[in-house]
């Protein structure tokens, strides 16, 4: 992850309203030169700014439709930030404000790593594998799924890009969230036993070639530090205390929760879970707790609490604070780019491939009902 030096200390002791103020009138000035993206688990301090928020997908989307701007400020993480570079056109600077805002998931899978992996995998079986990326990970591994016929996916469409993977090969590779391919390929109705779990630590991944024969899916041993915060006991215990309460969890949780949970979905789709749900309805949600927090905000007349009782907060996204907001805009007007992320122009054109069958395999996301 690259470095992020500390931004000048005028900024960080700035008052909060002052702040405000001074990225508003950047925005101002900079008009639709400028757009500001925001990832629904962004801080609300950061979120009043962003033009357009959204999951992974809709927010890929957006970046796609960008025409005109000149300049895309994401407040999200790295590998959003590397998506909009990739699906924009050159001319536009995709900027993130603070460098240090990877992700844990994306970085459990390196592009070695997956050519070692590949290796092994391709001579263990004569069937065709595909290679399957969630769109949280690094622009090499997105151009490594372009490059051998695979495709990238998010949360709000893992199902049909894993249908559609089925329809070009007889297995698939599934990375770097072993959890959202676990709980994706158990909805298609594939059983656990027809799956496999490649350990990018251990040697073969830990697999013998039998296994790697015998599966459908073979799943990287990956997760998320936020979403593998869910445990199947915090279900047990709201079921016990709260029966009328529903449980509606993102599928990057452990195959036990989602399990447990009545519903399963991307952001956007327990936005709209939420959203759709009668007054007095009562939720425990399974994923990063702004958006637990904001949802509860938004709908007084419902009750909206965490699945966890301990906060279940991405750090990582948590980096990008006002401070960062304002300084990368004050030095865009002094005619500086700074935090620029730039893929190369090779892995660009591969990555694409891989995105461009994420947005071309999109409809209604249908949930994981049990
Ligand atoms: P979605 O935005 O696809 O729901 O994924 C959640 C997440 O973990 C983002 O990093
Ligand atoms: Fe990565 Fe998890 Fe944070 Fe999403 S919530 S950015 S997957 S660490």
């Amino acid at each position: 992850m690259p470095y992020q030096p500390p931004i000048p200390a005028s900024y960080t002791a700035m008052d909060p309203v002052e702040t405000a103020d001074r990225i508003r009138a950047h925005k101002k000035r900079f008009g639709r030169r400028l757009v500001i993206l925001g990832h629904h688990y962004q801080q609300d301090d950061v979120l009043q700014f962003a033009d357009f928020t959204g999951d992974s997908l809709k927010l890929s989307q957006i970046a796609a439709e960008q025409e005109g701007a000149e300049f895309v400020l994401f407040c999200g993480v790295h590998f959003m930030a590397e998506s909009a570079d990739i699906l924009t056109d050159d001319s536009v600077k995709v900027i993130l404000p603070d460098l240090s805002a990877g992700c844990s998931m994306a970085d459990m899978a390196a592009i070695d790593q997956v050519e070692e992996a590949w290796d092994f995998l391709t001579a263990a079986t004569p069937e065709k594998i595909v290679p399957i990326t969630y769109v949280n990970s690094a622009a090499s591994v997105k151009a490594f799924c372009g490059a051998h016929d695979g495709a990238c996916c998010t949360s709000g469409n893992a199902r049909m890009v894993l249908e559609w993977a089925f329809r070009q090969g007889e297995k698939v590779l599934f990375l770097p969230d072993q959890h959202l391919g676990r709980n994706t390929a158990y909805a298609m109705g594939i059983s656990l036993a027809d799956m496999a779990l490649y350990d990018p630590h251990e040697p073969d991944g830990g697999l013998t070639a039998g296994e790697v024969v015998a599966a459908k899916v073979v799943l990287w041993k990956g997760h998320c530090s936020v979403h593998q915060l869910f445990t199947p006991a915090q279900c047990d215990e709201i079921r016990a205390r709260d029966p009328e309460c529903r449980i509606l969890v993102h599928p990057e949780c452990d195959w036990a929760v989602v399990e447990k949970a009545d519903l399963a979905g991307s952001t956007e789709y327990i936005l709209r879970a939420v959203e759709g749900s009668p007054p007095q309805a009562r939720w425990a949600i399974g994923t990063e707790v702004h958006l637990v927090e904001r949802l509860a905000a938004q709908h007084p007349d419902k009750t909206v609490r965490s699945l966890a009782p301990m906060q279940c907060l991405c750090t990582t996204m948590y980096r990008i604070s006002p401070p960062h907001v304002l300084w990368s805009l004050d030095r865009l007007a002094a005619g500086e780019v700074v935090n620029r992320i730039s893929v190369d122009p090779r892995t660009k054109r591969l990555a694409l491939i891989a995105l461009d069958r994420m947005l071309a395999n999109v409809s209604p996301e249908p949930a994981t009902a049990k």
